[in-house]
């Protein structure tokens, strides 16, 4: 069972799309083991997107995540990270395909509305920067359901 990290990013929390989001990963039989609204320190999103400094957008990045409350969550399930990367669709969303989330709901890359671990190293990153051991494991009713 792997385990990845999202974000829902401001502009998703400003549109009221948190519902529709969650309800999406939630659908996909992933299991929500962490889950938090906060409000972001440009030190925490310097960290989290270290590897694009230096990069021409990285400042309108950091002002983006910084910019509102956003949620946090830890998703777990088979190949969670792949599951949860085509999910979302395309960095940008209108290159994202119809039927994921920014495919659905999204216009531009700086208003891309989540984020998704890209690997298995970044995951395990994030999920320690962001959570820590703030994470629940449980038994879900379902799950028998949904992992074979
Ligand atoms: P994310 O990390 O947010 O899940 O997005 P991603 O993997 O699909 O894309 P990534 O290459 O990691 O870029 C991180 C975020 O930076 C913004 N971005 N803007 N203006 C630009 O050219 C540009 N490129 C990237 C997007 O918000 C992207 O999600
Ligand atoms: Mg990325």
């Amino acid at each position: 069972m792997e385990r990845t990290f999202v974000i829902l990013k401001p502009d998703a929390v400003q549109r009221g799309l948190v519902g529709e989001i969650v309800a999406r990963f939630e659908r996909r039989g992933l299991k929500i083991v962490g889950m938090k609204f906060m409000a972001v320190s440009e030190e925490l999103a310097r960290r989290h997107y270290a590897v694009h400094q230096g990069k021409p957008f990285f400042s309108g990045l950091i002002q983006y995540i910084t910019s509102g409350p956003v949620v946090a969550m830890v998703l777990e399930g088979t190949d969670a990270i792949q599951v949860v990367r085509r999910t979302i669709g395309a960095t940008r969303p209108a290159e994202a395909e119809p039927g994921t989330i920014r495919g659905d709901l999204g216009l531009e890359i700086g208003r891309n509305l989540v984020h998704g671990s890209d690997g298995p190293e970044t995951a395990a990153f994030e999920i320690d920067l962001w959570f820590g051991d703030d994470l629940v494991a449980w038994s879900r009713a379902t799950d028998p359901w949904i992992f074979e």
